[in-house]
């Protein structure tokens, strides 16, 4: 085969599997067996890989993602990507219609949509070609994502027919269908990692992520609602949904016109009740006036169209009995109080638990076992109970007695000031405190210790294997094979994984340690004001206080850490096996500019911080003004005034080449 004739063949193959994504993915009506779609797959897999001029970013083949992280650029939206007005009110909705019907003489119609409740996008299509996927960012700019949303299958790469303009961009929403948010949350918690809250954030997050090939696992999903434009090919917005339709987008079926506010009206309040038995998230309706002359009439204010509204729907709401409550530990030795449920739906999932808060809470609401309770979802997690039908309690439910003591280890709860919550003190024998701890330690942003998800971790505990994060580092692969479902492969993995975590860097490190109120952006500051944990261990509480968003109750939790012996001992058996307990900058490489001070200007072949690294490693000091004491200028291109500066104050001048030369005489830099 020439490659002009595999060109031929590849093209051809592109179209046809395109074609049949759509009608499998889209439509939901395959025309194809798996098997016969797979072989044509496997065909262009091979003509790409003999001829690899011919790979495309928009061949189907590109679909699977890939790990490598490209970063994203940030682009400019042709149009900005505004915000809808809103309303929770029919009132407030004939009053939008009264605003409208003043401007017109003529008669409009409405086309009324399900709001999708994920993260919104911009492709750009040039000849038929997707582009460009930029997300929302802050409406004026964003992400391209496009190495992303590539691994969406409903988004088309190749446009179908060819009556589409030459380029020219759609909107919609990206978002994550019930059965994947659930399945990867089921996946998340195996691993430790904390769970998303809800379907919207899981999709954003997703979007952003560096590793498509995650991404593509993930089962993201969209729908196209808006074509921006002054020149398109229609005169109304409807037109406009039912060519993206045919040049493949996912429409929403779910759209409806609407000659006057009262049908308007009928549809939310169908939808209302009927999203409930829609496989993803809606948070209200959409309504957008349809013709385009109109829309172009009434145009923008600053923020949002004239011509389009969200009405929102009130947060979902259930029904249920409280049978009982719980108590949870958790690895702080905070006290949450859930509730068992009867299992009830609510909003596409079923609900069998929900958090009660706290104490307060509990008083607030005065709910008794045996209650009929509201339950609602808001943005976390768990439902939470709003209120208890009254009227449906029978006299003699007692009140609820809040516990005194901790369930897990009988220990007297406190409560401390300013706290909402009770903490158990136990710190060092309160099983799920422990448990808690190296959970967290090993989770994917602090050690990421892959194979010791929580079940191992309890199993650890519960054979004596580990009562703090060290006494991992001490494991044999017979103790670990010997724990119930596993066996020497998985134990083999969680020993290299822990070989693997003495390359975590010191700022991971900090976090994983679990220090109260130390999250992953606190440790990082941290690392990165101190050094070391040398330095961390011997700073002040004024020093702590210094450090960006290090207030007082963080200096006092680290200071209160650090202080206690047990905690010191830790630390001594962390650094003995290996962790690392300096950052990079603090690593010295050798001594070559040990007692010189550079200053640094110009366009450099790297960012400044990494040349600043570089010296620093070399025991070099930088600094950004010139002076008597200053021993080179690096000077890159464009130095401009620093140059002359510098032959003043007769400080030496050297480029990149010079300045490596520098630092390679006894190293090979
Ligand atoms: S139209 C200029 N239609 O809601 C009009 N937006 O609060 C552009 N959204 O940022 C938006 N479903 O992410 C439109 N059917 C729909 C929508 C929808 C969800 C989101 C979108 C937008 C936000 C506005």
């Amino acid at each position: 085969m020439t490659i002009k004739e595999a060109k031929i063949r590849v093209d051809a193959l592109r179209k046809v599997i395109e074609e049949h994504n759509r009608r499998y993915y889209v439509e939901s009506a395959p025309v194809i067996s798996d098997f016969e779609f797979d072989l044509l797959m496997q065909e262009l897999q091979g003509l790409e890989r003999k001829y690899p001029e011919l790979v495309d970013p928009v061949s189907p083949t590109q679909r699977v993602g890939s790990d490598l992280s490209e970063g994203f650029a940030q682009v400019a939206h042709r149009y900005p990507m505004l915000s809808l007005g809103n309303t929770y009110s029919e009132g407030e909705l004939r009053e939008f219609d009264a605003r409208i019907a003043k401007a017109f003489d003529e008669p409009y119609e409405y086309v009324c949509e399900l709001k999708f409740d994920g993260a919104s996008i911009s492709l750009t299509y040039v000849d038929g070609m997707l582009r460009r996927a930029v997300t929302r960012g802050d409406g004026v700019q964003g992400d391209d994502v496009i190495a992303n949303v590539r691994t969406i299958r409903t988004i088309p790469l190749q446009l179908h027919g060819d009556s589409f303009p030459k380029e020219f961009e759609v909107r919609g929403e990206i978002l994550l269908p019930h059965s994947s948010f659930e399945r990867l949350n089921r996946e998340r918690e195996q691993q430790g990692e904390a769970p998303f809250a809800n379907p919207r954030n899981a999709a954003s997050g997703t979007l952003k992520m560096l590793d498509s090939k995650e991404v593509a696992r993930r089962g993201l999903d969209n729908f196209i609602y808006y074509m921006p434009g002054n020149d398109l090919p229609f005169a109304s917005h409807y037109e406009s949904l039912q060519a993206a339709r045919e040049w493949g987008f996912k429409v929403s079926e779910h759209t409806q016109k609407c000659g006057d506010i009262s049908a308007v009206i009928s549809f939310i309040r169908r939808w209302d009740t009927e999203r409930k038995n829609l496989p993803y998230d809606t948070d209200g309706v959409v309504i957008k006036i349809n013709s385009f002359a109109q829309q172009r009439a009434l145009g923008f204010t600053a923020k949002t169209p004239r011509w389009a509204i969200a009405y929102k729907f009130k947060a979902e709401q259930a029904l249920t009995k409280l049978l009982s409550v719980d108590y949870q530990v958790g690895r702080t030795g905070a006290i949450t109080p859930v509730a068992n449920l009867e299992p009830v739906r609510l909003a596409g999932t079923v609900v069998k638990r929900a958090s009660l808060h706290n104490a307060d809470q509990i008083a607030l609401l005065d709910v008794r076992v045996g209650d009929m309770v509201y339950v609602e979802k808001g943005g976390e997690i768990i439902p939470k109970i709003v209120g208890v039908d009254a009227a449906k309690r029978s006299e003699s439910l007692p009140p609820l007695q809040y516990i005194s003591v901790c369930p897990e280890c009988a220990t007297p709860l406190v409560r401390l000031e300013g706290e909402a919550k009770h903490f158990c003190p136990n710190e060092s024998g309160c099983p799920p405190q422990i448990v808690g701890r190296i959970i967290h330690f090993a989770s994917r942003k602090a050690m990421n210790l892959e194979g010791l998800g929580d079940e191992t971790v309890e199993q650890l505990y519960k054979n004596g294997l580990a009562t703090n994060v060290g006494d991992l580092y001490s494991l044999r692969k017979s103790q670990i094979a010997r724990l119930e479902r596993m066996g020497d492969k998985s134990a083999e993995n969680i020993l290299q994984g822990l070989e693997n975590s003495k390359n975590v860097p010191f700022a991971r490190v900090l976090f994983a340690l679990g220090i109260r109120y130390v999250g992953e952006t606190t440790a990082k500051k941290l690392a990165d004001a101190f050094g070391s944990l040398d330095a961390l261990q011997s700073a002040t509480a004024e020093q702590l206080l210094e450090v960006d968003e290090v207030g007082e109750q963080i200096a006092k939790s680290v200071l209160a850490f650090l202080g206690e012996e047990k905690n010191q001992l830790l630390l001594s058996k962390l650094r003995e096996v290996g962790l690392r307990f300096t950052t990079d900058a603090q690593e010295r490489i050798s001594n070559e500019l040990e007692g010189l001070t550079f200053v640094i200007t110009g366009t450099l072949s790297r960012p400044r911080e990494d040349w600043k690294l570089l010296i620093e490693q070399h025991g070099g000091k930088v600094a950004s003004t010139l002076s008597g004491s200053t021993s080179y200028l690096l000077a890159g291109e464009k130095a401009g005034s620093k140059l002359q500066k510098a032959e003043k104050l007769q400080v030496k001048a050297i480029n990149e080449a010079q300045f490596l030369e520098l630092i390679s005489k006894k190293n090979n830099v």
